[in-house]
């Protein structure tokens, strides 16, 4: 790193990329109690006040220390690894997270974390949550086998969120049920909720109480993984899966929910965002046949894969295992299984990443 001042013009060289600091974007960080409030760390002033003839006079460094002298008088110095985490884009998107790791079924070590007392400020909770993220997936072993405890453990990483199932649900078979998932036949893979508004819920997890049947095998699949497997291999079909707009159903007596989305929806940058797959509540809307054609081609790729033993991992959760998993990157599902040979009883619940990625950022900040 290297720090040039000529010409009221100061360079920073960071990482083989060059950086011209504006004078403002300097002033409107400028550290002290006159312009940050010390309790809150939020700005006291209007940024858009600051005069755009603004100019750097002096700037020096020592050490990690950035002093900078404006043309106004004002002189202040800034902690100049403050400056360069700004300036990686990808620190300063995504700052603890890690980055993904993608996987298939030959993943060896399934991450997971020995429950704790009380785990939600501990190092056990920063190492669950970097599992987490770079998983998508991480099971919690020997949690209470206590009803509703599910509740406690997510509210202690942040609000759980309450939908028209309520906070949470229980699944088991039951008669007369709203949601095919509360029958003991396979659930196939699939993501939960892509019908809901804004969007899917982020998180869910499933607490298992009791599993006493031969069958009932939980399944997940790397959703992302399967998506990089089809844009290497089939690039029409990752590009029929990534636009083409599907509508999403729920009904029951109380309530219609709808949304709208691809298969596998890429961000502004082409990363995965999110992916959507529930056969049973999807509709594609009536396109050209040629588009149609294609599509129907590359969903049946997508749903070979998605079932296939190359990306499936199949296990079996034993009571106190608290599966937490990313909606948006995995699927999941289990085997059927028989009613009659016992009791299975799982509940479940969902929250949001903005829970996640905060608890994690602020680990990050005692345990990195
Ligand atoms: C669900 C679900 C899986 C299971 O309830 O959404 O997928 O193991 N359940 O029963
Ligand atoms: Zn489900």
């Amino acid at each position: 790193m290297q720090v040039q001042f000529q010409n009221n013009s100061l360079n920073v060289s960071h990482h083989d990329k060059i950086f011209q600091l504006h004078p403002v974007w300097l002033r409107e960080r400028l550290p002290g109690e006159e312009y940050f409030d010390i309790d809150t760390h939020q700005r006291l002033y209007e940024p858009s006040s600051i005069d755009l003839e603004l100019q750097i006079t002096n700037a020096e460094l020592i050490e990690s220390q950035l002093n900078i002298e404006f043309n106004d008088g004002i002189k202040g110095s800034y902690n100049i690894e403050d400056l360069l985490k700004e300036m990686d884009d990808n620190q300063n998107k995504r700052g603890p997270l890690p980055e993904r790791i993608l996987w298939d079924a030959s993943l060896k070590n399934f991450p997971e974390i020995q429950f704790e007392v009380d785990m939600a400020d501990k190092k056990s909770m920063y190492d669950l949550l970097m599992n987490f993220y770079k998983y998508g997936f991480v099971i919690i072993k020997n949690a209470p086998i206590e009803n509703k405890f599910l509740l406690k453990f997510v509210n202690s990483i942040g609000p759980v969120k309450i939908t028209n199932f309520g906070e949470y649900f229980d699944v088991m078979s039951k008669p007369n049920p709203n949601d095919l998932a509360y029958k003991p036949i396979a659930l196939p893979p699939h993501t939960d909720n892509p019908y809901r508004k804004p969007a899917a819920p982020g998180i869910q997890f499933l607490h298992c109480l009791q599993n006493e049947v031969s069958g009932g095998f939980s399944t997940l699949v790397d959703g992302f993984a399967v998506a990089e497997y089809i844009k290497k291999n089939n690039f029409q079909a990752f590009e029929s899966l990534t636009t083409t707009n599907l509508r999403y159903q729920f009904q029951d007596k109380d309530i219609v929910l709808e949304n709208w989305g691809e298969l596998i929806e890429l961000d502004k940058d082409g990363d995965y965002k999110q992916v959507r797959y529930s056969t049973r509540v999807d509709y594609v809307p009536p396109l050209e046949t040629e588009k149609l054609k294609i599509f129907y081609q590359s969903r049946k790729l997508l749903s070979e894969l998605y079932c296939s033993s190359e990306f499936e991992l199949r296990f079996k959760l034993q009571p106190g295992d608290i599966m937490m998993f990313d909606n948006h990157r995995l699927l999941h599902g289990r085997t059927a299984y028989d009613a009659n040979e016992g009791m299975r009883h799982l509940q479940g619940c969902y929250l949001e990443f903005d829970a996640t990625d905060g608890k994690l950022r602020h680990l990050a900040r005692k345990f990195k």
